[in-house]
């Protein structure tokens, strides 16, 4: 049953102690069963490991270069739902994407190249079969999907080819600063160590001024469903690696994960000179909001759009200017509001918040940077003076250096529709 490992021992190999793969062990939850079957009664969609050795080669042969978005046109919805966008061939307005989860932008045709290169077998026969299960009830029902498709990222140059293909797109989306969150633990907990993960992204990112003109910066966020110990060692791990990272971040489940459950690994961030964030407020009640600010201290809200429930909570975010990173169509797509139509981001402007607008987990909801600006500018009914507002707020709002902000600023004021 067991096969000589084609890997270097402690290379991304499931499992990682002896370097020995087993033959249809299930790689999300170490459980024994046959190759192709998934794990439903554990109601998680599984990834079975085959046996490693398949050749990157193979996986450069059918993984093709990442296909261009924009100039076709509509957005690319991989929802199977109506596309979202317009045929607008104007230049998108240039801007800064500070809610993105870099898992959260592989794209059905990477995934399948990788678990081909892992020598993974994806419980979904096809790419569209893999965009067929894009129908979320709730957050919960997004993240069981997210972190199982996740599993096939393995090596340094896995991770390095998720970046590069992000920044790729991001591009075309008119984005010209990126500030990305990446989940260690979600990658630790199958012995990806996190060396491996920043080694690779870092390598995307250090290419990415020249290569795709777009500056960024890296956000390690904490899985708020698990412990506060499990930060803490999360944190001691990444600490080698922390002049790469510019700022922590909370995210994963957010009802029944209160912020303060973290209040010690955000004081060693601050400590370490990293900014905060956190998610609050997108499934949570304004409490989150709150807590995220008074305990944590954090520099930016993510999402935070249930903050308008609470008129107090919208006063303190106007009065100090607390920038919210919103996402529309995550919105729409995790069921945060009904339509887009009902959104509160025109409730969130009128009301003086420093609100920005982010795609999230862009693959899974059906649309980058560019795509959540079109489809809040079509629903909402958004004119130009709007956008240019949000897409200044986007920079104002990052972790930028002043000259370089002030550069971005002028690209903005600059462009014309
Ligand atoms: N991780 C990836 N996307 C997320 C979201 N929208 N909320 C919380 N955690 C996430
Ligand atoms: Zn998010």
């Amino acid at each position: 049953m067991a096969a000589k490992c084609a890997r270097t021992p402690g290379e991304s190999c499931v499992p990682r102690e002896s370097c020995t793969p087993q033959e249809g062990a299930c790689i999300l939850r170490g459980v024994n069963h046959a190759p192709g079957e998934s794990c439903a009664s554990r109601g998680v969609v599984c990834v079975i490991g085959t046996l490693p050795g398949a050749a990157r080669e193979r996986r450069a042969a059918t993984a093709g270069p990442v296909v261009a978005r924009r100039g076709g046109g509509t957005a690319h919805d991989l929802t199977g739902a109506e596309p979202i966008g317009s045929d607008a061939m104007a230049a998108p307005i240039p801007k800064a994407e500070l809610h993105l989860h870099i898992e959260g932008t592989l794209e059905p045709e990477l995934a399948f190249a990788l678990a081909e290169g892992n020598g993974l077998t994806l419980p979904f026969a096809s790419q569209d079969d893999l965009r067929a299960a894009y129908s979320f009830q709730d957050l919960q029902s997004f993240l069981d999907l997210y972190y199982a498709l996740m599993t096939v990222l393995r090596t340094e140059d896995d991770f390095a080819d998720l970046a590069d293909a992000y920044l790729t797109r991001a591009r075309e989306q008119g984005v010209r600063h990126a500030e990305i969150f990446f989940d260690p633990q979600a990658h630790t907990a199958r012995g990806v160590p996190v060396g491996t993960v920043i080694r690779g992204l870092a390598r995307a990112l250090d290419a990415a001024p020249e290569k795709h003109g777009i500056t960024t910066r890296l956000i390690m966020c904490f899985l708020r469903d698990h412990s506060a110990g499990s930060a803490l060692r999360t944190f001691e791990e990444a600490r080698p690696h922390l002049e790469r990272i510019t700022a922590i971040g909370l995210d994963s489940a957010e009802v029944g994960n209160p912020p303060a459950k973290f209040r010690e690994v955000f004081e060693l961030a601050r400590e370490a000179g990293l900014k905060c964030v956190a998610h609050a407020g997108e499934e949570g009640p304004p409490a989150n909001v709150w807590e995220a600010l008074d305990v944590l201290g954090v520099d930016r809200v993510d999402h935070g759009v249930r903050s308008m429930e609470d008129p107090k909570l919208v006063a303190r975010l106007a009065a100090d200017q607390v920038p919210l990173t919103v996402c529309p169509l995550s919105n729409l797509r995790l069921r945060v509001v009904d339509r887009l139509a009902d959104h509160p981001l025109p409730a969130m402007l009128d009301a003086g918040l420093m609100v920005t607008v982010n795609s999230d987990d862009p693959s899974y909801f059906g649309g980058y940077a560019e795509d959540n600006f079109t489809a809040v500018r079509e629903a909402l009914g958004l004119d130009e003076e709007t956008l240019r507002a949000l897409a200044r707020n986007s920079f104002q709002a990052s972790f930028l250096d002043e000259t370089t902000r002030e550069t971005y600023l002028k690209e903005v004021d600059a462009h014309v529709f």
